[in-house]
């Protein structure tokens, strides 16, 4: 099955059918450049207030989602694994209790795990429809290919977006349920989080559902190594972003200037992923006509991973228009999965 999607920057939805019978339609509503323009406006904030942050969804090119499909991959990082057991233990039980016929997902990346989800709903013959959400355009849609040659006569409908965006675009109708798996939910500063899930349940009917994987609290040392690889390819993933803004938006910021720098913050209790300028930085990012300067030892926020309690979760799921309904955890209690059902207003 190849390139029956039709490029995601043509006017209006496409959609067309494969040689199996099943169609992946890509939502085309926004406008072809809204990812350069975004990334623009992004980039120029950062660099021009302190303390300098970066967004994280600029980590995400094709060769970004390729190394962080790496990082999933490694013995340290033990959330995909954790998350996925969730899964396979009580995708059946989430089918059920929620009755779901659309599965939404946030941050889909390759939807690998997903597949343990779908499977689940497949087999009762409730799911109708599977949207995926992704900012990255060649891994999305790498995935929804793949899910629909799976899952023959599933309306896959991918969405190249964003979820700090574009929650009002989702499609309606039918029960959804939107999946935010992987720990994503930890990558929001508090404040964003609350943004994000009071967005989400705006735009979530009474009685649709929100089914959150997130990292929790642990022995710190585990989660360092989890940021901090010996195989160094968190290490590359940081740095990425920096290769990326420099081909994206004409600048020649020095990555072999940088070191990355993780570190626990046990206040927040959150990682805390930076690179620190290894010399003194003169630059330029030409297409936002700025010049760049860091001083030796000056930090750049690349990354933050929050973890859990999921207590705690709960509160602030309730505050923003969510019931709780089931939480589960691995059988080492290194993750958890809430799944919440949106109130009445
Ligand atoms: N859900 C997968 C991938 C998690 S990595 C898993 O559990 O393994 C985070 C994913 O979110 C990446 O695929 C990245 O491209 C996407 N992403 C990050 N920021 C985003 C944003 N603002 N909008 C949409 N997608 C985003
Ligand atoms: N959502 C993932 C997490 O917080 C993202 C992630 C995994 C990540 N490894 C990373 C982000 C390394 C930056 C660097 O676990």
């Amino acid at each position: 099955m190849t390139n029956h999607h039709a490029d995601a920057t043509d006017a209006g939805a496409a959609s067309s059918s494969s040689a199996t019978g099943t169609t992946v339609t890509v939502d085309a509503h926004l406008p072809s450049d809204w990812a350069r323009g975004a990334m623009r406006e992004d980039i120029h904030r950062a660099f021009t207030r302190r303390p300098m942050i970066l967004p994280p969804k600029w980590l995400y090119d094709d060769r970004g989602s390729e190394i962080f499909d790496g990082i999933t991959r490694l013995p340290e990082y033990y959330p995909t694994e954790a998350e996925r057991e969730i899964l396979a233990g009580h995708a059946a039980e989430i089918a059920a209790v929620t009755g779901a016929t659309t599965v939404v997902e946030l941050g889909s990346g390759t939807s690998d795990k997903t597949r343990t989800l779908l499977d689940a709903f497949w087999s009762t013959g409730q799911l109708e429809r599977f949207v995926p959400l992704d900012v990255s355009e060649a891994t999305l849609l790498a995935a929804a290919d793949m899910l629909a040659a799976r899952y023959e006569g599933l309306e896959v409908r991918a969405v190249v977006g964003d979820f700090t965006r574009h929650l009002q675009q989702l499609p309606r109708g039918g029960t959804r349920l939107v999946a935010f798996l992987g720990g994503t939910l930890g990558n929001f500063y508090e404040e964003e989080r609350r943004a994000f899930l009071g967005a989400m349940a705006d735009s979530l009917e009474e009685g649709e559902w929100l089914l959150l994987g997130v990292d929790r609290v642990k022995e710190v040392g585990r989660i360092l190594d989890a940021y901090n690889d010996s195989a160094g390819l968190t290490d590359d993933f940081i740095k990425n972003v920096i290769t990326v803004l420099n081909r994206e938006l004409d600048g020649d910021l020095p990555v072999q200037d940088f070191d990355y720098i993780p570190f626990w913050d046990a206040k927040q209790e959150r990682v805390d992923m930076r690179l620190r300028a290894t010399a003194p930085i003169q630059s330029r990012i030409a297409a936002l006509d700025l010049d760049v300067a860091l001083d030796l030892g000056e930090e750049l926020r690349v990354e933050i991973s929050n973890k859990f309690r999921i207590d705690q979760l709960d509160a602030e799921l309730a505050s923003l228009g969510f019931e709780l309904a089931h939480s589960w955890t691995d059988a080492n209690e290194d993750f958890g999965m809430v799944l919440a059902r949106r109130t009445a207003d």
